[in-house]
């Protein structure tokens, strides 16, 4: 046995481990600067004259009116955003909503890294097979679909928007700086599909619509999934850049594009040497620089460095880097779950498998602890991040007594420790404003047919 091996018996932890959760560590201090980076940052996006270079952006959606019960008809709605797709068909009654349909698709790596064409023809073929499988006899009328698209856009109506940057490692050739509606309606016309796009729309704004449909205080959505952002109501008069009407309703839902906070280096503070190495190796550097340090797509990925560093410096798996977790994005956020989740008593089972699959051969029972502690650190870590964000947004909504959260997303739904940290650092970091967090099965899908049903009222019945 290692010299280094030795110190990690018992509960000592050697001096690169500690030196690595120090990095990680979020002091109180560190807290409350981030909220004050979020609030600064919200402030730069939403004034005309620091808009323009703010890492933040602020979007407006264009989505003014909040669901309302009275909502009736079948809508259609296509949710994309990660490295799955989903096409609902909704049915809005006197009762509520009813999916009477879901598919899941796979976008594969190819098509989310092709050709403007080759995606959304791929996406109009699904959307020609939903329909065939789920579709009695094909209706003579014309459908109203809802997409959510879980991009930043700019969006110049409703039904109308701009992709200004891909996330999450997307990289569709020929779609930044077009109308992603036209791009897709020309790809369901090609089809001859009898679709028609009626709303576009971010996933945090579909949620948000989806939590307001069975709860009026909820004035915020939130996306912790693949990638993190959130939406609020804002009113229009703190909206500066809104050149529309000031008709009633006085609001308008903002995306916030929160995952870019820090795409200016006011995160730099706290970042660790994993963080910068993990998006020097990202298709879009120097972009969605907080959204890196923990969301679904990239904390697996932050971990899998750290594991590296630690087995090159010897404390780990006998010094030796298996070939296996030398490969980007090898080490999932699922990965990360399921050793937090199921490695907490004296039983290490997921990290020994989860090892092994990586190949290392014979994990010991100090790797198996070290990699259980680096695990929980991450999950701490992004879960404070997300509630200091979530703490700025409340200041900013003053919804009292209680703010309703729509909340999506894989780390919120499927990570137990994940979500519980979030929630009770919200209440530690926001004692003024409360928050209820309305989770939404298919959240963001359904916002989609929510907002497509306001915008056409009564008109499909
Ligand atoms: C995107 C957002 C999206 C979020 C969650 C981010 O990468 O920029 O638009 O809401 O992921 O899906």
């Amino acid at each position: 046995m290692s010299g280094s091996q030795m110190k990690q018996n018992g509960e000592h932890v050697p001096k690169e481990v500690s030196a690595i959760l120090d990095a990680l560590h979020l002091t109180d201090e560190v807290q409350h600067e981030l909220i004050a980076v979020c609030q600064r940052s919200f402030d730069l996006g939403l004034q005309p004259e620091t808009h323009e270079d703010a890492a933040v952006k602020m979007l407006i959606s264009h989505v003014r009116l909040m669901p309302n019960g009275t909502e009736r008809g079948n809508y259609l709605a296509l949710d994309m955003g990660g490295t799955n797709f989903r096409v609902l068909l909704t049915k809005f009654t006197s009762e509520g909503i009813e999916v009477a349909a879901v598919e899941k698709y796979h976008l594969p790596h190819d098509v989310r890294t092709g050709t403007s064409d080759q995606f959304f023809d791929y996406i109009a073929d699904k959307l020609d097979l939903f329909i065939k499988t789920h579709f009695a006899k094909c209706d003579s009328v014309t459908f109203p679909l809802g997409f959510t698209f879980s991009f930043p856009m700019e969006q110049r109506r409703l039904d109308s928007a701009d992709l200004l940057i891909w996330t999450k490692d997307f990289a569709v050739d020929g779609v930044v700086g077009k109308d992603v509606v036209a791009l897709l309606q020309k790809a369901i016309v090609k089809k001859r599909l009898k679709l028609r796009t009626v709303a576009l729309l971010n996933d945090t704004v579909g949620v948000l619509m989806a939590g307001a449909y069975y709860d009026n205080d909820c004035k915020i959505g939130l996306i912790v999934g693949t990638g993190c952002n959130a939406a609020y109501v804002a009113p229009l008069s703190e909206v500066t850049r809104w050149t529309g009407d000031n008709d009633e309703p006085q609001q308008v839902v903002i995306d916030t594009e929160c995952g870019a906070f820090g795409d200016d280096g006011s995160l730099d503070f706290m970042r660790a040497e994993f963080d910068f190495d993990l998006d020097s190796r990202t298709l879009n550097k120097r972009n969605q620089i907080y959204e890196k340090m923990f969301s679904g797509k990239y904390m697996g990925e932050v971990a899998r460095l750290i594991l590296i560093k630690l087995a090159q410096q010897g404390v780990l798996f006998e010094g030796e880097v298996p070939d296996t977790l030398q490969q980007q994005w090898v080490f999932t956020t699922l990965f990360v779950s399921e050793i937090v989740e199921g490695d907490s008593g004296v039983q290490h089972s997921q990290s020994q498998r989860i090892l092994k699959s990586m190949g290392v051969d014979n994990p010991s029972t100090v790797d198996c602890k070290l990699v259980y502690k680096i695990c929980c650190k991450l999950t701490e870590r992004g879960a404070i991040l997300v509630a200091a964000a979530i703490a700025a947004l409340l200041i900013r909504v003053k919804k009292s007594p209680v703010c309703g959260i729509g909340v999506d997303g894989s780390l919120y739904n499927e990570f137990p420790t994940f979500r519980n940290t979030m929630v009770k650092k919200l209440e530690e970091l926001s004692p003024e404003y409360k928050a209820r967090f309305l989770a939404v099965d298919d959240g963001s899908g359904i916002g989609a047919a929510v907002v497509a049903a306001t915008v056409s009222g009564q008109s499909n019945k």
